[in-house]
């Protein structure tokens, strides 16, 4: 495995101008990213590991009508006020934290041209540095952050990194797919990458998930990618040609990741979050059980 020297990580892009149609009519007004898992928004847990992982500065790619996740992490002066006057400490210390996490820009994808042609639109805000890609939807539940987890390898090999989950065979066409060759325990050199590959032209089962570090060539390969698989620009098919110009790492993390654009992969955060939470987990294991047992 080449080691190189890589350059510090201080930015992390999260795409959050897609439309959500999977999860409709609840993504109808409300962003998807703004549904709730326990006591707090999707999004506010990415932000929270991108905060725990030592990032500065968080640039979201929105659209139209995803102002109410922008507002979620700025301050609300009324409610401020009204949470002092009535002595909610604790929740008035609760909202401000959020405004106070981490430094945030918001850039305009001005149309929905897919992931790819998103994670362009921070080109001139990102600069010629390596950054961090999370999807807005999607959550790993982790002893160490993801994003940690990744920086520390990045910090070894200077190389981008796609993170990569094993997935039943029969559900590889739904997914983008890594071909490698493993280089150590959990980290793979990428050979080849596929969009939803179709049933049988692959025998890999790592499945890209929602979290990237990648060199700022990337954004010359978007420029360049047309569009593939259902019209939109794929990040993959720019992965894919920055593989073949320099090395990138596909790496196993150590974790569980949950779409939670997905309904069922929402219920799935839900119940998984919901056994972590410190004050809700004994109560809500033993409902479970009793719901179990009554099935
Ligand atoms: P998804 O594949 O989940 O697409 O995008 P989507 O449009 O959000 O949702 P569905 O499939 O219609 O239900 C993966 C990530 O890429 C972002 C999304 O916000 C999500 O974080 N994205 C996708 C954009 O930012 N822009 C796009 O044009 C497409």
């Amino acid at each position: 495995m080449t080691m190189k020297k890589s350059r510090r990580i201080r930015k992390a892009v999260i795409p959050v101008a897609g439309m959500g149609t999977r999860f409709l009519p609840a993504s109808k007004a409300i962003p998807k990213e703004m549904l709730t898992i326990v006591d707090r928004p999707t999004i506010q847990y990415i932000v929270e590991e991108v905060v725990d992982s030592g990032i500065e500065e968080i640039i979201f790619i929105t659209s139209a009508g995803k102002d109410a996740i922008e507002n979620h992490f700025d301050y609300d002066y009324e409610l401020d006020m009204v949470l002092k006057a009535k002595g909610k400490t604790e929740m008035h210390r609760e909202v401000q934290h959020l405004a106070d996490l981490i430094d945030i820009v918001s850039v305009r994808q001005k149309k929905p041209l897919g992931l790819g042609h998103a994670i362009l639109s921070a080109r001139n805000v990102v600069g010629d540095e390596p950054f961090l890609v999370l999807l807005g939807d999607d959550l790993v539940l982790a002893e160490r952050p993801c994003c940690r987890q990744m920086l520390d390898l990045y910090e070894e090999v200077g190389e981008s990194i796609v993170a990569v989950q094993t997935v039943p065979q029969d559900q590889t066409f739904q997914y983008g797919i890594v071909e490698g060759e493993l280089k150590r325990e959990r980290v793979h050199e990428v050979t080849k990458m596929m969009e939803k590959p179709a049933p049988g032209t692959t025998d890999s089962n790592l499945a890209i998930i929602g979290r990237y570090i990648l060199e700022p060539e990337i954004f010359e390969m978007l420029a360049r990618t047309t569009p593939g698989h259902g019209g939109e620009i794929q990040l993959t098919d720019a992965l894919l040609a920055m593989a073949l110009k320099r090395t990138m790492y596909a790496f196993e993390f150590e974790g569980t990741r949950y779409d939670a654009g997905d309904k069922m992969g929402y219920l799935q955060a839900v119940v998984a979050y919901a056994l972590h939470h410190p004050q809700l987990k004994d109560g809500f294991r033993q409902h479970l059980l009793e719901v179990a047992g009554g099935l």
